[in-house]
C-alpha cells in the first residue's frame, strides 16, 4: 500500500470510530494536514449527522466550507465532542510532535477542548523516541532571536522556517538534531521560554487513540 493508501484506510477508520457516537448537535474538532485532509473528504458523506466543525486552520475550515460543512469559531461553542488530527510522530504513550504545517498552536487549542482526541496516520509516524522529526515552536517574530538562543541552550539546533507565518502571523523556527525522551518536561520548558507561543510537543495532552495505518490494516492504540 503507498502511504496514501494508509492515509486515506485511516480516516475512514476514523469515521467508523466516531460514527455510532453520533449525533445532531455533535461537534468536531478538524485538523490539518494530508491525513486530515482525507478525513474531511470521507465527513462530507455524513456532513447531516453532525452539528458543526471547528477547525485548527484556515486551510481546513476552507476545506470544510468547500463540502458544505459547517465551521463554527471555537468560541462559539461549549464543547468539542472529537478532536481528529494527524501527526508528524507518535510514541507509545501518543505524545506526539505535531506542526509540520504550522497550525501546532490552533491544533492544541482545539485538542484542549476536546473530550478525546483521535490521532490519524500511517505506520511511518509511529517511533520508540521523539525528535527525528525537527520539533516545530511558534514564536513571535520580534522574539526570533532570543528563543533561538534560547533553544540551542537547551542542546537543539533551531532553524527559521523561511518564508511562513502562521495563521497567528508568528513565526516558526523548526528544532533539529534534538532527541526528546522525556516528552513532557520538555515541552513545559519550551514553553517557558519568553516568546513562545507554543511548541508541537502534544504531552501535555497526548492523543487518547491512535488509528495507525499499516500494511495488515488499521491498527488501534492506547497509551502505554
Ligand atoms: C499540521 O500543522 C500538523 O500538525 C499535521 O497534523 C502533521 O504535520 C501531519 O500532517 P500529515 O497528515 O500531512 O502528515
Amino acid at each position: 500500500m503507498t502511504q496514501d493508501e494508509l492515509k486515506q484506510a485511516v480516516a475512514e477508520a476514523a469515521l467508523a470510530y466516531i460514527r455510532p457516537h453520533l449525533e445532531n448537535d455533535t461537534v468536531l474538532g478538524i485538523g490539518t494536514g494530508s491525513t486530515a485532509n482525507r478525513f474531511i473528504d470521507c465527513l462530507a458523506d455524513i456532513k447531516g449527522m453532525i452539528g458543526a466543525t471547528v477547525a485548527s486552520s484556515e486551510a481546513s475550515a476552507e476545506r470544510l466550507k468547500g463540502h458544505g460543512i459547517p465551521v463554527l469559531d471555537l468560541n462559539a461553542v461549549d464543547r468539542v465532542d472529537f478532536y481528529i488530527d494527524g501527526a508528524d510522530e507518535s510514541n507509545r504513550a501518543l505524545q506526539l510532535i505535531k506542526g509540520g504545517g504550522g497550525a501546532l498552536t490552533r491544533e492544541k487549542i482545539v485538542a484542549a477542548v476536546a473530550d478525546k482526541f483521535i490521532c490519524i496516520a500511517d505506520e511511518s509516524k509511529l517511533v520508540n523516541t521523539l525528535g527525528a522529526f525537527p520539533l516545530p515552536v511558534e514564536v513571535i517574530p520580534m522574539a526570533r532571536g532570543h528563543v533561538a538562543r534560547e533553544l540551542v541552550k537547551l542542546g537543539g539546533d533551531p532553524v527559521y522556517r523561511e518564508g511562513f507565518v502562521t495563521d497567528n502571523g508568528n513565526i516558526i523556527l523548526d528544532i533539529y538534531n534534538y532527541p526528546i525522551p522525556q516528552a513532557l518536561a520538555t515541552e513545559e520548558k519550551i514553553n517557558g521560554i519568553t516568546g513562545v507561543v507554543t511548541n508541537g510537543l502534544f504531552a501535555l495532552r497526548p492523543a487518547d487513540v491512535l488509528l495507525l495505518g499499516t500494511e495488515e490494516g488499521v491498527r488501534t492504540l492506547y497509551p502505554e
